[in-house]
């Protein structure tokens, strides 16, 4: 048998006489006044570290403190009232300053509370609490920052989980915090941030924007954002997709877009060339395109707009050749923005195979070349398949509205999107909540936006093309 000495070794009352050795921690008895006196330091230092941390909360408490020693019940009654007036002035005079140092911060505080109560329950059920070595792992709640209908939540995960599998689990964390989306950002590597929709920002629908004063082709309002900041569309220096199922709201989209042209269009800087097969949808406002530009709705004269376009587009670009590389509107070059209503008709509808090769090619030019040169295509299609637009990747801008199929978000807002929450086979298919609502993914970020287009009724567009059938 091995020899073992130290004090570690003890045979604890055993009769057995092989009975193997039972080993036992080294007991130190520590005398009493030492544990008070590290108890004392410890708690001493959470109380300067929570004032260091929460200077507010800390100055609050020892002004309470100090009013009660000195003053006793009367004194804190005088306080409250003090800082009750102080509050009420704030919001009347500040209110902004009131919802960034009262408001947000207590609504943050009370959301936190509110997943801080339900976040092992829901984790756990959603399976995403991993068992490590007998033991559960839940991932950790960060803070939580509050808006009127949106929480996003940031959360710490477990080693070895990934956005992914957070994504595949969203619906269950929407329902078990009761909200009624959840869509899951990735925040910094090894941390997701869900954001919890309390309520649809978007659900009714909104009248048409003022006409602004001045066209700003890199931000043209068009509607709202989900946060309540305005969703605004860049057409300078891009061409833009489309997609919607019939119904969607594609015809608000274009006409949004035509309406925050109209200052530049009356001053010259901007043309548009309108593409109407359907006959259904432009031709509403036909007199606003003949007057700042061109109007086509047969196949063969869309043809001869569209070659038209690429012609006067190549003459452009030959003129301004090792002059300017970006194009800057002017009276003499002029923005063009060629707008094409239900594309599909055009391309895949299309039974002439030469007038089907013309137009594709003159768009497939235009979404080439055209950028440098000032012209822009706007594209609106129901079914976003490459059967039915083979060039639809020479679209860099895309806005995806209702669609029939999950997999058709990827399709046009790229791999992955819907799995970033772009649920657009999700927006309702009433045209009063759901019509004009869509996803589209900003240049500096990969997580789509939920907005909703302003909706430019007949009366809007009629009056948008009264003085150009006047002239
Ligand atoms: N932004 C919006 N807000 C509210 N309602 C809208 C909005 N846009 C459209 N609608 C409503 O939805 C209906 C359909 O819109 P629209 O004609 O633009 O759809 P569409 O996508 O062009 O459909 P289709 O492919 O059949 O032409 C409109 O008649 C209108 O009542
Ligand atoms: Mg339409």
């Amino acid at each position: 048998m091995r020899h073992v000495t130290g004090e570690q070794l003890a045979r604890v009352d055993n009769p057995d006489p092989f009975a193997s050795p039972a080993w036992r921690s080294p007991v130190c008895r520590t005398p009493e006044p030492v544990i008070w006196l590290v108890r004392l330091i410890r708690r001493a230092a959470r109380v300067v570290l929570f004032a260091v941390r929460h200077p507010l909360a800390g100055t609050v408490a020892g002004l309470v403190a100090v009013t009660w020693l000195r003053a006793g019940r009367p004194g804190l009654a005088g306080l409250a009232g003090v800082a009750l007036t102080a509050l009420v002035l704030l919001r009347l005079i500040r209110p902004a300053w009131f919802a960034r140092l009262v408001s947000g911060p207590a609504r943050n505080r009370w959301r936190w509370w509110f997943y801080r109560r339900h976040w092992h329950a829901v984790l756990t059920i959603a399976r995403l609490a991993p068992a490590y070595r007998g033991r559960v792992v839940v991932p950790v709640l960060g803070t939580v920052r509050a808006s009127g209908c949106t929480d996003r939540v940031s959360v710490r995960l477990v080693s070895g989980q990934s956005p992914a599998g957070f994504a595949a689990r969203a619906e269950g964390i929407a329902h078990g915090f009761r909200a009624y989306l959840c869509r899951i950002r990735s925040a910094a590597p090894g941390a997701v941030m869900p954001e919890l929709v309390r309520r649809d920002a978007l659900a009714d629908p909104m009248p048409a924007l003022p006409i602004p004063a001045v066209t700003d082709l890199r931000a043209l309002p068009a509607g709202r954002r989900e946060d309540g900041t305005p969703f605004a569309i860049r057409l300078r220096g891009t061409h833009l997709l489309i997609a919607g199922a019939t119904g969607a709201g594609k015809g608000s989209c274009l006409w949004g877009l035509a309406r925050a042209m109209l200052p530049a269009m009356a001053g010259g800087l901007v043309r548009i060339c309108a593409c109407d097969p359907k006959l259904m949808e432009l031709a509403f406002g036909r007199a606003l395109s003949d007057q700042y530009g061109r109007y086509a709705a047969d196949p063969a004269d869309i043809a001869g707009l569209l070659e038209n376009a690429v012609g006067e587009m190549q003459a452009r670009a030959r003129r301004l050749a090792g002059k300017q590389r970006d194009h800057t509107p002017s009276p003499e070059h002029p923005f063009v923005a060629v707008l094409v209503d239900e594309i599909a008709f055009l391309t895949a509808c299309q039974n002439d195979r030469k007038l089907k090769d013309r137009i594709l090619a003159a768009l497939a030019t235009l979404t080439t070349q055209g950028r440098a040169a000032g012209y822009c295509v706007i594209a609106a299609l129901q079914d976003p398949r490459k059967e039915v637009l083979s060039i639809r990747n020479l679209f860099p801008d895309k806005i995806a509205l209702r669609l029939d199929e999950p997999a058709q978000v990827d399709m046009v807002l790229g791999d992955g999107a819907r799995d970033r929450g772009a649920f657009c086979d999700e927006i309702s298919a009433d045209p009063r909540t759901g019509a004009g609502v869509a996803y589209m993914r900003l240049e500096a970020a990969p997580d789509p936006v939920r907005v909703r287009a302003a909706f430019v009724c007949d009366d809007d567009i009629g009056d948008m093309a009264a003085p150009c059938a006047a002239a």
